[in-house]
């Protein structure tokens, strides 16, 4: 029975020294310690002994066990510091070495050209206002002089979300709204998104729009036009003219349709203004004297002048750009171009 305890014990001991990997030296734990390891095994071997030898034999095997315990820990604790080095080895970054680049983002055309034209505005001094999306019927429409099923509703095409609430169509809400809740002089522009359920190449079930509002004493078309003309100098180009078309809106009176010459050609005729030199570019008029007293402005008193365009045409004109719904997909490929 002792040569066979000192037999197990140079076994165990043999092997642990031989042991390279955390995982060895836990299968001979296993293999020794377990359950049904030899150590265990061999106290059930006890049984077989005369009574008075087994707390002896008992004491050994004891020893035995501490000893293999207390050569595992050791050598375990090594394996252990080993394998830790070896993972920060591995795992070490090279801090000199230069990182991945990652890609900037570059502002949205529709973002650069609203930003310019506010710069543009707040110079000639308009503030700017931005106003509800979903809007009520009153400020969209009746207002602005479009009372409920008047035949000017179908110039634009609306979501309804219910009778009296739509997305709005147009930036001239917000007329509205200043002018039923400020005093003039007023001077403002308001950019934003409008709807209308209208798709093709040039249209866009959303688009952004920039309207402009000034109401003061004496304001007349000569203002409008005074302001237009530096405006499209200013977006487009220093030899850029303006021309004004009489036209029709509900809330403007006289109404004007006004183009510029076109920024391709410089007004000699290309594809883009199909030949004529000119693209049309807003709507505009002076503020038609009902929709003043309607609003709570005396008419007799003041005048102003309005007009409304769509930021995405007039980038699509800067940029040449063919589609308005590349403005909408957001493909990086596209609008990396703006950066
Ligand atoms: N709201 C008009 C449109 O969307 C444009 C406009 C604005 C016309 C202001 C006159 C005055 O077509």
């Amino acid at each position: 029975m002792r040569t066979k305890l000192n037999d197990i014990k140079n076994a165990a001991i043999g092997e642990i020294a031989e042991a390279k990997t955390s995982v060895e030296l836990n299968d001979i734990r296993v293999k020794y310690l377990g359950k049904s390891g030899e150590i265990s095994l061999i106290m059930r071997d006890m049984a077989k002994l005369p009574k008075e030898e087994r707390p002896a034999f008992g004491k050994l095997v004891n020893e035995l066990r501490e000893v293999v315990e207390a050569t595992l820990g050791e050598k375990t604790a090594q394996i252990a510091e080993k394998e830790k080095f070896a993972r920060l080895k591995a795992e070490e970054i090279d801090i000199t070495l230069p990182s991945d680049v990652r890609p900037l983002g570059t502002l949205h055309p529709l973002t650069k050209v609203r930003r310019e034209l506010i710069d543009i505005f707040l110079g000639m001094g308009f503030s700017v206002d931005e106003g509800p999306e979903i809007e009520s019927d009153l400020f969209n429409f009746q207002l602005l002089n479009i009372p409920k099923d008047h035949p000017s509703r179908d110039m634009q095409d609306t979501f309804y979300v219910n009778e009296n609430i739509v997305l709005r169509t147009q930036t001239s809400a917000m007329q509205a709204r200043i002018m039923t809740t400020q005093k003039p002089p007023i001077r403002v522009v308001i950019p934003g998104k409008v709807y209308r359920s209208d798709d093709d190449a040039s249209h866009s079930p959303i688009f952004n729009q920039f309207e402009g509002l000034a109401i003061d004493r004496h304001i007349t078309m000569g203002d409008l036009q005074g302001c237009l003309q530096t405006f499209a100098q200013k977006i487009f180009s220093k030899d850029t003219k303006v021309r004004l078309r009489p036209s029709y809106f509900p809330f403007t009176e006289p109404s004007v349709e006004v183009d510029v010459t076109c920024a391709m050609c410089h007004g000699k005729g290309c594809r883009v203004c199909k030949g004529t030199g000119w693209v049309e570019i807003l709507g505009a008029g002076i503020v038609n004297p009902a929709v003043l007293e309607m609003c709570g402005i005396d008419s007799n008193e003041y005048s102003g002048f309005a007009f409304g365009f769509g930021i995405d045409r007039i980038a699509m004109i800067k940029y040449g750009i063919p589609n308005i719904k590349l403005l909408y997909e957001n493909d990086v490929r596209f609008l990396a171009q703006f950066n």
